[in-house]
């Protein structure tokens, strides 16, 4: 579900022409519906209302300060991986005691941050991390808060690029090490053994893989009630799928469905940390044909925006569908690749797609942007970032201006020996 449609033969976000923020603001600019935002939060959370829970925004999707704030009205908290994320949540109005902090390698620095601003957990992915984390919050005379991330070796059937949760993976620890890492935690005099979590991957279509990670996380926190340890927290991470292409993944009533029954039984306090589904269909990439090209095997449509601007096709052959914003009449349809001006053959954002007819000058969208678009931006080949515009009904604004070359520089010098 989402807030952009055609209105008289133009596309619009919620009300507002598409055209209009491509006129003013100038393009490439990403594109937030909050409606869409503000939809896909509440459907989420009112799927686990019967059960008490917390749902974790993963800031890594969408990191932009309107994003957040607007999920964060709404009660949302945040996921976050790092001390940036941590800084951008709280100036956003989550409240520190509604953030987790996941990720493999936190330094001290980012540990003591969090620490001072009294997050409600940290998600630890290693004993030399449990050492640490002990260490720094002894110094700073606390108790740190932590979960285990465990690795349940399922398969998340999903990219090999955005699989989390199999052994070979980097992420968390194998069940057996969770449970001997969980009994040296107990022994760790500056740590709180507060709850367990896992993620298992991205871009899930299915609930099974979901449902055989928390039966596994549930024999883990039994054997552990065994031994005397007793948690509050289960946290079981992001990843429920969208619908890019033809996708049909889970609606999130099924996904906490299938969920549910295990949970209640395991008596602790839900936290999901989900990213794609809540912002993905919610924010488009706006980009202007700059030309076409035809050569003897393929007719190439230049535009605007490129790999740097939105990476997943590049990166993971994400499929993004196009859509021109000046509604197609229904006339000829030409197999095009739709191309950036990076210099890189991987710049792509849809191959031998077909298309109508697209021109010069004209304005297309690239949609379901919204996660892991604008956040995993670069400004690869010295091109800044794009424009941000969240959209609210009939009114728009520029929640991010465009960069500007200066402030690519800003921070640079040359060596004392060349001035
Ligand atoms: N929690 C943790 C610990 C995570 O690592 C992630 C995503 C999430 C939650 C949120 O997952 P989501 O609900 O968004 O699936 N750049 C890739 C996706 C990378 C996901 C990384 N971790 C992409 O564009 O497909």
């Amino acid at each position: 579900m989402h807030n952009f449609s055609y209105q008289n033969g133009e596309l619009y976000a919620e009300d507002v022409p598409l055209a209009t923020i491509a006129q003013q603001v100038g393009t490439p600019s990403y594109v937030y519906s909050q409606a869409t935002l503000e939809r896909h939060f509440k459907v989420f959370d009112q799927a686990f209302e019967d059960l008490d829970h917390l749902v974790c925004f993963a800031v890594k999707a969408n990191s932009s300060q309107a994003v957040i704030a607007t999920l964060a009205h709404l009660g949302a908290g945040a996921d976050i991986v790092s001390g940036g994320e941590l800084v951008r949540g709280m100036a956003a109005g989550v409240p520190a005691d509604r953030i987790v902090y996941s990720g493999v390698g936190k330094s001290e620095a980012e540990m003591q941050a969090a620490l001072e601003a009294g997050i409600l957990m940290f998600n630890l992915e290693s004993a030399q991390e449990l050492v640490a984390l002990n260490e720094v919050a002894g110094r700073m005379g606390l108790k740190a808060p932590v979960s285990l991330r465990v690795n349940p070796d399922v398969d998340a059937q999903t990219h090999p690029k955005i699989t989390t949760g199999l052994s070979k993976n980097k992420f968390g620890l194998d069940v057996d090490l969770a449970f001997k890492q969980y009994q040296e935690a107990a022994n760790l005099p500056n740590l709180q053994l507060k709850g367990v979590s896992c993620h298992i991957g991205s871009q899930l279509t299915k609930v099974d893989p979901f449902a055989d990670a928390l039966e596994r996380l549930g024999v883990l926190i039994g054997r552990l009630r065994g031994a005397g340890i007793e948690l509050e927290l289960l946290d079981l991470g992001g990843g429920l799928g969208i619908t890019y292409d033809q996708e049909e993944p889970p609606s999130p009533a099924q996904y906490a469905q299938a969920l549910k029954e295990q949970a209640a039984r395991l008596g602790l306090k839900l936290v999901l940390e989900p990213g794609r589904v809540i912002v993905g269909n919610a924010g488009i990439l706006l980009c202007r044909v700059l030309f076409t090209k035809d050569t003897p095997t393929k007719h190439f449509v230049i535009v605007d925006a490129g790999m740097n601007d939105l990476v997943r096709p590049a990166m993971y052959d994400s499929y993004q569908a196009i859509w021109p914003v000046k509604q197609d009449g229904g006339g000829s349809k030409v197999i095009s690749d739709v191309v950036g001006p990076i210099c890189e053959t991987g710049d792509f954002l849809a191959r031998d797609r077909e298309l109508p007819d697209l021109v010069r000058g004209e304005l297309i969208a690239v949609m379901s942007a919204g996660a892991y678009g604008f956040s995993m931006a670069s400004t690869y080949n010295s091109r800044p970032r794009v424009a941000e515009v969240m959209v609210s009904g009939g009114r728009w604004s520029v929640v991010r201006r465009r960069e500007t070359v200066e402030e690519l520089m800003r921070g640079e010098r040359l060596p004392e020996w060349m001035e």
